[in-house]
């Protein structure tokens, strides 16, 4: 009755635990939510009438624009023909699956990697090829052997403040990773939903603009930065991918709601966008550094993690090896919510590892739930 695909469908576990993690009494570390108060308010007192005809596929004009203007600034010269708008950047994922994935298609893939991209392009038939993570990205010389003998057919990266890890590579790195997509002609998708979250100093050159001959897209979101339920986003892409692309998203909605592209306009054109961007970076730099302390004061002999220079998330491993799976359900008992590392890692495989993202729960709650979550984990060892 259904499609060979569906046979693949996972459900997402995250949004399952959402739906828990949504109770007020709940302290929720689980999802990447932005955190309400640092939401730009929304006006639509001045919104054209004319916008609510049938729009552009590839998405209004102004905003294609703004946003080329606004990456080739962060170093990508691209101009508004090479944007697309997209309902969201997990509508990108879905679109570049569609675009290269076959059943049994090698993707290759950092480990661990986002759960949604893993969840979409499985979907469509993606034989994953994982390549771990190190503090400056992924396994350099994994990467290599990987790409020359597996020849994946793109590779997925997640390189300013990944998620879940919060890694963000290195200018070395970057540079050495775009080498040898050229040198193996590996079609990168880069993914930066956090890049404008930065709390240090770090390079956060997209790797595509380095690329000489390898094809490339490039997602970014106003999730992040903005208000997720408005579901804007974008991509740019190398010019032998647009005309797919433009007619895949036609099929696919025929185009992204005009009313929230315009209201994304209006904060990227208005003279208060950088003050916004400066505000919410010192907001989240501050919840950052009270989960930093809360982890050192009852997770310090437990587990081990680095402070993400950016993003929205801690990744904890534990010193046990235990799976960090079989502590949700306890944690929920004592209402905390988190992300298990399992779902994290394409090839399934069991997990010491906890994401707990900091920009969602009160500065008062953070150190409660680390607290709570500390001493579940002790009862399981
Ligand atoms: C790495 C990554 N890509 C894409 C997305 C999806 O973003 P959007 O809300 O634009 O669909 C997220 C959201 O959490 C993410 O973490």
């Amino acid at each position: 009755m259904f499609s060979e695909r569906i046979s693949r469908l996972q459900g997402s576990l995250v949004r399952e635990i959402l739906a828990v993690a949504n109770q007020p009494d709940v302290i929720s570390f689980a999802g990447g939510l932005p955190a309400p108060q640092a939401m730009p308010k929304l006006d639509f007192t001045e919104l054209p009438a004319s916008l609510s005809q049938y729009g552009p596929s590839e998405g209004e004009l102004w905003l294609r624009e703004a946003v080329a203007a606004e990456m080739s600034k962060n170093g990508v010269p691209v101009n508004a023909n090479d944007i697309l708008i997209l309902t969201g950047s997990q509508q990108g994922l879905d679109l570049a699956a569609k675009l290269f994935v076959d059943n049994d298609t090698p993707v290759l893939v950092e480990a661990p990697t986002f759960l949604a991209a893993v969840q979409c392009f499985s979907l469509y038939g993606a034989k994953f090829i994982e390549v771990g993570l190190t503090a400056h990205g992924p396994d350099l010389e994994l990467l290599e052997r990987k790409l020359r003998e597996e020849k994946p057919r793109f590779a997925y990266l997640i390189p300013t403040f990944q998620n879940p890890s919060g890694v963000c590579y290195d200018e070395a790195t970057r540079q050495r990773v775009a080498d040898l997509f050229d040198e193996h002609n590996v079609v990168l998708l880069e993914d930066e939903p956090y890049r404008e979250l930065v709390y240090d100093q770090c390079d956060r050159a997209p790797i595509c603009s380095r690329l000489k001959r390898a094809a490339w897209i490039h997602f970014g979101t106003f999730s992040k930065t903005a208000i997720p339920g408005l579901r804007v986003a974008y991509l740019a892409c190398h010019p032998s991918l647009m005309q797919n692309l433009y007619k895949l998203k036609q099929a696919a909605d025929l185009h992204t709601n005009r009313q929230g592209q315009w209201a994304m306009h209006q904060l990227l054109t208005s003279a208060d966008y950088p003050a916004h961007i400066a505000r919410l970076r010192e907001f989240y730099h501050q919840k950052r550094d009270i989960m930093a302390q809360a982890l050192d004061k009852h997770f310090h002999d437990i587990a081990d993690w680095a402070v993400p220079p950016g993003g929205l998330f801690f990744w904890v491993k534990l010193k046990a090896n235990i799976d960090s799976y079989a502590l949700l359900e306890p944690a929920l008992a004592h209402k905390v919510a988190f992300m298990p590392g399992k779902p994290f890692y394409a090839n399934e495989r069991i997990s010491n590892e906890l994401r707990l993202n900091f920009s969602h729960a009160s500065p008062e709650r953070i150190d409660e739930g680390i607290k709570t979550l500390a001493n579940v984990v002790r009862a399981h060892l």
